[in-house]
């Protein structure tokens, strides 16, 4: 199993704060059963400089690296980032963010409201041959409330993921919930967005197993095959999805 959103590097940003930190979190992603991870820290092109960013990063990882017990875990692992979306992206070397060796580059939107040239700005990164993958798509009421506006996104050519503590959270949801964008194809991937064990844990197994019981085992077979491909960076095949359609004031 394969975690591509995690905030487990230490102190670097709103997850693990120190190496004890990160180890800890990284046994529990190994209970969770997972053996590969991308580390993943935000990074806002607006407010941080890339150089810096990736120094960062860099030096972050390497104190993980060096710390006792980091080997014994044998994670595979490739560095990453969470971006928050800025149409800086359009004029910015992408290469530099995406997926180690790949072309896959995960990005974040503003919660609240959907912000000017999302369209315009994915599609400089598709025509640039990289992948956009959009994280936790759950969260953001302008798609739940309006599912089409991800399907287009989707249509384009971008990936959608979703967190595993939101695929088992059905309830209490207003619009299209994350099992939902599964059930229709139209989200990709579960991934974690682990930041702490007290707070944001390691989470995959209880929703691929939700997954599996609500949808049917192909469904959580098709999840973790999408998750290998973007970690071997192939090419990603995404299936001919439906619109989604209003009937009776429910989207299905
Ligand atoms: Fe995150």
């Amino acid at each position: 199993m394969i975690d591509m959103h995690c905030h487990i590097l230490p102190g670097i940003d709103d997850g693990a704060q120190t190496i004890e930190d990160s180890l800890a979190l990284l046994h529990a992603e190994q209970e969770q059963g997972i053996k590969k991870i991308i580390f993943t820290p935000h990074f806002n092109p607006e407010r941080q400089d890339i150089d810096k960013f990736l120094h960062a990063r860099e030096k972050s990882f390497d104190a993980l690296k060096n710390a006792d017990g980091f080997s014994d875990l044998a994670f595979e692992t490739k560095l990453g980032c969470e971006i928050f979306f800025s149409m800086h992206l359009i004029e910015m070397d992408i290469a530099k963010l995406a997926f180690e060796n790949t072309k896959y580059i995960l990005i974040e939107f503003p919660i609240m409201n959907r912000p000017y040239g999302i369209t315009r700005t994915m599609q400089s990164i598709l025509d640039r041959g990289y992948t956009p993958i959009l994280a936790h798509v759950e969260r953001y009421e302008y798609f739940t409330h309006d599912p089409i506006k991800l399907y287009d996104l989707v249509s384009m050519g971008c990936i959608a993921q979703v967190n595993a503590a939101a695929v088992v959270n059905t309830s209490n949801v207003k619009g299209v919930n994350a099992l939902q964008y599964i059930n229709w194809e139209m989200a990709h991937i579960i991934c974690s967005d682990a930041h702490s064990i007290d707070n944001r844990p390691p989470n995959t197994k209880a929703a691929y197993r939700f997954v599996e019981k609500k949808l049917g085992s192909q469904y959580k077979d098709w999840l973790i095959k999408n998750s290998r491909d973007i970690f071997s960076n192939r090419y990603f095949d995404e299936p001919v999805i439906q619109k989604p359609k209003k009937f009776l004031g429910r989207w299905r």
